[in-house]
């Protein structure tokens, strides 16, 4: 384990405070005691097939039922077998028939001001439309979409749009480069790709169609026939004859009627690519109805969320957090999802809090880093506004320090609000491990207990439970609705990932999450950190493989090793340690260029926050990297632990005077 992670053990484990739900929360909510909490818990272990069949039934649509709730072959699961389901017609049709066809279904606010409200009646009109007009150019059932979008409502209608027709979407986070976008397009076989003009972050524009041209030159992505293309920026873009369709054009010949596509339970609903410990980023493969009802559950019960409510999640629909918790899991229950394009930013570091009060926000869900950035910008921001609206506040992303945990309480929440510290992945789909906010006890720093139905332990790497509270792997041990199906076009790294990490018993397989944890006394789970080769920057999952790829890819470099370093703001931050090509020499110019070269290739955010070049790297007398000596070295410790497999110790003696 890392050294970070040791750290964060230690400072843990001093976290004595413990905070009750208040009373007026658990009055009104759905779960409002933590023996309702622990009935739930033990229904779903006792049973788990006769708890999700019933919520099955009972939360949605099915246009024909299952004939087996789960089919586990060990490592694959079939959830719902045999049943046919379409989650854009739990997410919008279904609630036309009710009050809520006028009820907001979206509500955006653009970053430079403008904004927009869709009701379930507008947005499922325009879902259908977009699904007609993907149709028109010759999207079928099964095709895969790729989506490069800013954070426009039609980001969410492109994605329900597929949905409904069955082609399943990989969303690209619009902050990757060209590059990283052609890689993912061609690992998924694309046939469409859905972008805009441009989209606004930080008062800049980002050229989302010039970087799909970039993929697509030279035939780079050669699946791709047709680019679907949004206005929002209004700058001069090129529009490719024959291959490139404005959207506002194709809308005006297609009709607004189109029948959701019955789709079998295990029909793929998304691919979304996430970064591993090795190789290039995976296809993490979600299907249908699993998926739809854990992300459904999920946020019913963690947000607690009503029909009064208005529920911000101020992720970007290019990760999961923005599929789940945007999208799928707030329209399925008919709630009202705020959708916002802009992040803090020197123009406007007060923009987070201006929302809230404009829309009267009650249930805010973000992430760590940003808690931290707020407060550093100070409490002068949040104070300026009226905040009172809110009733619940959540986190996700990565562990969170107890003192920011008790700012976000103090400062946003206003001490009235519970918080709720959700753990899960891309590959678990939905939270794994979060309180209920109306029932469990609060400790800052904890994601607090499994959600119903997730059997999580913390075990050693043979599979065994550590004793008492030391730390371990985080695992889990039953399937659940939301959980990954295979990783795309390559079901043996979804075995060797995240089944056999920890080799199987007697045919019992765990899911391996990648996080080291530690359970304490109350059964608490408290999230170390990941225990492999990725680097978690401000709650962007990057491998350090795909980081050290890209340095190599530059014909400066002859090695690179990149590791992460603790960072106050952004939990951790990229340091490339690197050696060059003879002809070189390190210079300040080669730094930034270094710099730029990774960010064209994956994107600024894997850019490296610090370059440092030497002649060796410390290997083993097998060649491997030692990343753990090069973890210390960048974050100035001492160089603890047994260096005795070292190839040449004089590497070590001038990394650390500063080569
Ligand atoms: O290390 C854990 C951390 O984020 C990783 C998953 O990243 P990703 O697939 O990008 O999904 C992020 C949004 C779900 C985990 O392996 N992580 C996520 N939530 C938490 C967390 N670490 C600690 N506490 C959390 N609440």
């Amino acid at each position: 384990m890392t050294q970070a992670t040791q750290a964060t053990i230690e400072s843990i484990l001093q976290e004595k405070r413990l905070f009750a739900p208040p009373p007026e929360f658990s009055q009104q909510a759905y779960v409002g005691s933590f023996s309702e909490y622990q009935q739930l818990y033990d229904k779903a272990k006792a049973n788990p097939e006769q708890f999700w069949g019933e919520l099955a039934e009972q939360e949605l649509h099915w246009f024909q039922k299952w004939n087996k709730v789960l089919d586990w072959q060990p490592p694959f699961a079939q959830w719902f077998v045999g049943g046919k389901i379409n989650i854009s017609y739990n997410c919008l049709d279904r609630h036309l028939t009710t009050w809520r066809k006028n009820k907001a279904a979206l509500i955006w606010e653009g970053e430079p001001g403008d904004s927009r409200t869709l009701t379930y009646a507008q947005l499922h009109r325009e879902v259908c439309q977009f699904a007609n007009a993907m149709k028109q150019l010759g999207i079928k059932k099964g095709d895969r979409v790729g989506i490069y979008m800013p954070m426009i409502p039609e980001a969410a209608i492109a994605m329900l749009a597929c949905a409904r027709i069955g082609a399943p979407h990989s969303v690209v986070f619009g902050g990757f480069s060209a590059e990283a976008l052609k890689d993912r397009l061609v690992d998924a076989q694309a046939k469409l790709v859905i972008t805009a003009d441009g989209g606004y972050r930080k008062d800049n524009i980002i050229p989302l169609k010039e970087q799909v041209d970039r993929a697509l030159a030279d035939n780079g992505a050669p699946t791709v026939e047709n680019v679907l293309v949004v206005r929002r920026s209004q700058q001069q873009i090129h529009m490719e004859p024959g291959r490139d369709h404005w959207w506002h054009d194709l809308k005006q010949e297609v009709s607004a009627d189109c029948p959701a596509e019955p789709m079998d339970s295990e029909d793929v609903l998304f691919i979304l690519y996430t970064s591993g410990s090795t190789g290039k980023p995976k296809g993490v493969v979600h299907t249908t109805g699993g998926y739809n009802l854990y992300t459904h559950m999920t946020t019913k019960w963690i947000f607690d969320i009503k029909d009064t409510d208005v529920y911000w999640c101020t992720a970007d629909i290019g990760w999961i957090t923005g599929h789940s918790y945007i999208i799928y899991g707030p329209l399925s229950n008919g709630a009202t999802s705020l959708m916002y394009e802009g992040v803090p930013r020197p123009s406007n570091p007060g923009c987070f809090w201006d929302i809230v009060e404009k829309y009267g926000v009650n249930i805010f869900y973000t992430a760590p880093t940003a808690i931290r950035t707020f407060i550093k910008m100070g409490e002068h921001l949040p104070k300026a506004r009226d905040l009172s609206s809110l009733r619940l506040l959540g986190t996700v992303g990565e562990p969170i320090n107890p003192e920011a945990w008790m700012w976000y309480y103090r400062v946003i929440g206003g001490e009235r609000c519970p918080i709720t510290d959700t753990w899960w992945q891309t590959e678990t789909g939905g939270h794994m491990i979060a309180s209920f906010p109306g029932a469990i006890p609060m400790k800052p720093g904890s994601a607090t207990l499994p959600f119903p139905g997730v059997v999580a332990d913390v075990v050693d790497l043979d599979g065994n439970p550590v004793k008492g509270e030391e730390g371990g792997y985080l695992v889990i041990k039953h399937p659940w609705p939301g959980m990954l199906r295979t990783v795309y076009n390559n079901p043996d790294r979804y075995r060797s990932t995240y089944w056999e990490h920890i080799p199987p018993k007697n045919e019992q397989y765990v899911y391996f999450s990648g996080d080291g944890a530690r359970k304490d006394k109350d059964g608490y789970f408290w999230i170390m950190g990941r225990v492999d080769d990725v680097i978690n920057v401000s709650g962007h999952r990057l491998g350090t493989m795909e980081i050290e790829s890209a340095l190599v890819s530059h014909p400066a470099v002859a090695e690179a090793a990149v590791v992460g370093k603790p960072d106050e703001v952004m939990g951790e931050s990229i340091v490339a340690f690197v050696t060059l090509e003879s002809k070189y020499s390190p210079s300040e110019g080669l730094i930034n260029e270094l710099r730029q070269h990774v960010s064209k290739e994956i994107g600024p955010i894997a850019r490296p926050g610090e370059i440092r070049f030497t002649d060796a790297l410390p290997k083993t007398r097998s060649g491997k990297i030692m990343r753990r000596l090069l973890r210390s070295i960048a974050s100035g410790q001492e160089v603890a632990g047994d260096t005795s497999t070292l190839e040449d110790r004089s590497v070590l003696d001038k990394l650390r005077g500063g080569a």
